[in-house]
């Protein structure tokens, strides 16, 4: 055979591997409103970068007639690219063979892909698109599913791992984005579950739909499993790659400086005005972000799931921050199972990739009641308190207004390594709030007085007085300093500045055990 001949035939397979499952499944994928694996990879990576591997891979299965049915490339799509010039690997399910099942092939692929990112320091990003095992392979398939949880496992805080979701997931295809640092999905034709809405009904007895099972929004108020509910798949596209932007390559890199044009000494006049005199009155803490923030740069994450903390990134004179913030604005800001636990994961991830933690602290305390003590509020505040405690990146904390109680310590203070500690003079640090202190120290003289209302009222005023502010704490050193809010970016700017070379370490072990 010539080599135009041999040419040819390597052309004719490289046209048919990208045909995927055929036309008419390719059709059937548009009608759905979804891309196909190459038309997302195209949409995502830098022009002309992608680097493809395994093109002419097939399975090896016989059983149920799948000797004749192969298709090359088995359903998933995998290789090397840019993305605004950074080197990520990447995988992208086509569902047009098999439904983006996965076989032993299959995964083998992702294996490959994951093992080099490895090795390179580069991140990880899945496209998923798959109805889980490939049911004709049986056990095969769900050994290649446990070889992709084990390298997600052992990849998690060496190189970022980012999952897109954009079709059905069912069964082990959740399991393996569930590890992952960050999960997109697109509203309406992704979902999530370990098992779909017939098994539910046949066990459970319940109807429910697929979105009302495992939906985007579902994901991103309820379970907390999605970071990133999107519009449709070029916003979740678009909003991936905005993602990057903040991440380092990996553990050992520090994320990317981005030149900025706002001003490093900016003064925002209306930060002293944003917290109201009453203090039982919210504010919202993203106006505080925003007039803090290098303009524009505040990307918030798990932006629909426990609305109590905020988090996300954003940057400061050019630099990549994680920021966790109370938000007085939602059930002013308290602290509950949620929150803690979103803080912590986030707190984790910023950790693990030398990002450093601002924190913002406005919190009248952890929630009480029988729902949240039941649910475990004890193991998810120590787990906030534990991710706090345990990270060594550089940290500095702005407490705005209230630092009440266990929160106090929690909200990355001094006493578990905070580095900079800063509270407005709008600050109130105590044990509890005043009303509640007042209730509990002198509940004896209220009970004995004619006029407790008047009684308790004056000595909530005395409590506020003495404890309400932020000068007890200073004068002990727990916060290094109380600065005017107008002043807080040039001030948080030059804090970050000064630790950039900060060192930390934890005892050496083996890991720790976080109570989850
Ligand atoms: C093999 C599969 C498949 C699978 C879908 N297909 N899922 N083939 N193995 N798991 C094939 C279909 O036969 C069909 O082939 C094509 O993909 C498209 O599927 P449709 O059903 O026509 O598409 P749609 O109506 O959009 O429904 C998609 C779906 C549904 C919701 C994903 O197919 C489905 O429920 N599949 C089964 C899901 C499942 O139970 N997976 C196993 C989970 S157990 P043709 O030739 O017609 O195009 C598991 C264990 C791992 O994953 C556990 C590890 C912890």
């Amino acid at each position: 055979m010539s080599l135009e001949d041999r040419l040819n035939r390597l052309e004719q397979m490289r046209t048919e591997a990208k045909l995927g499952g055929g036309q008419k499944r390719i059709d059937t994928q548009h009608k759905k409103g979804k891309l196909t694996a190459r038309e997302r990879i195209e949409l995502l990576v830098d022009p002309n970068s992608f680097e493809e591997f395994d093109m002419f891979v097939t399975h090896r299965s016989t059983d149920f007639g799948l000797a004749e049915q192969k298709f090359l490339g088995d359903g998933v799509v995998t290789g090397c690219a840019t993305i605004n010039g950074r080197k990520v690997f990447l995988f992208s399910q086509d569902f047009t063979v098999f439904g983006g099942s996965l076989s032993e092939a299959h995964a083998e692929k992702i294996c490959k892909i994951m093992d080099m990112a490895m090795k390179v320091g580069a991140p990880v990003i899945g496209l998923n698109d798959s109805g889980g095992a490939r049911i004709q392979e049986g056990v095969v398939s769900l050994g290649g599913y446990a070889d992709i949880f084990l390298r997600n496992t052992l990849a998690s805080g060496v190189v970022p791992q980012i999952s897109v979701i954009l079709g059905p997931c069912a069964g082990g295809a959740v399991y393996s984005p569930a590890i992952t640092d960050f999960v997109f999905m697109t509203k309406g034709t992704s979902y999530m579950f370990v098992t779909g809405p017939n098994v539910v009904k046949t066990v459970t007895h319940e109807e429910v739909s697929s979105e009302n099972l495992g939906g985007a929004m579902v994901h991103a108020s309820k379970s907390g499993v999605c970071h990133f509910p999107c519009e449709n798949e070029a916003d979740a596209i678009a909003r991936l790659k905005r993602l990057m932007e903040y991440l380092p390559q990996n553990n050992l890199e520090d994320p990317p400086f981005i030149e900025s044009n706002d001003p490093p000494n900016r003064e925002e006049e209306i930060l002293n005005t944003i917290v109201p005199e009453n203090p039982n009155q919210p504010y919202d803490i993203k106006d505080v972000i925003s007039n803090v923030a290098d303009q524009g740069s505040f990307f918030e994450v798990h932006e629909e799931f426990a609305q109590n903390i905020v988090v996300g990134f954003a940057r400061l004179g050019g630099r990549s921050i994680g920021i966790i913030a109370n938000q007085p604005a939602v059930m002013a800001g308290v602290l509950d199972i949620n929150s803690s636990a979103k803080g912590a994961r986030f707190i984790r991830f910023c950790d693990a990739f030398n990002i450093p933690i601002l924190t913002f602290e406005d919190v009248p305390g952890f929630l009480p009641g029988t729902d949240q003590e039941h649910n475990g509020i004890i193991k998810h505040g120590a787990m906030l308190l534990y991710a706090y405690c345990e990270a060594t990146v550089p940290k500095v904390t702005v407490i705005t207004r209230k630092a009440y109680g266990g929160a106090y310590d929690v909200m990355n203070s001094k006493h578990v390594r905070g580095d900079m500690n800063y509270a407005w003079p709008t600050a109130e640090i105590a044990v509890m709030g005043p009303k509640g202190a007042v209730e509990i120290i002198f509940r004896k003289e209220i009970a004995d007085s004619t006029d407790a209302e008047a009684k308790v009222q004056k000595m909530t005023d005395d409590y506020r007085d003495k404890f309400a502010n932020p000068f007890i704490a200073a004068a002990r050193g727990y916060v290094d300093d109380v600065i005017e809010p107008k002043s807080t970016r040039p001030r948080l700017i030059r804090a970050f500045e000064m630790l950039e070379t900060k060192k930390d370490s934890n005892p050496p072990k083996k890991h720790g055990n976080i109570p989850l």
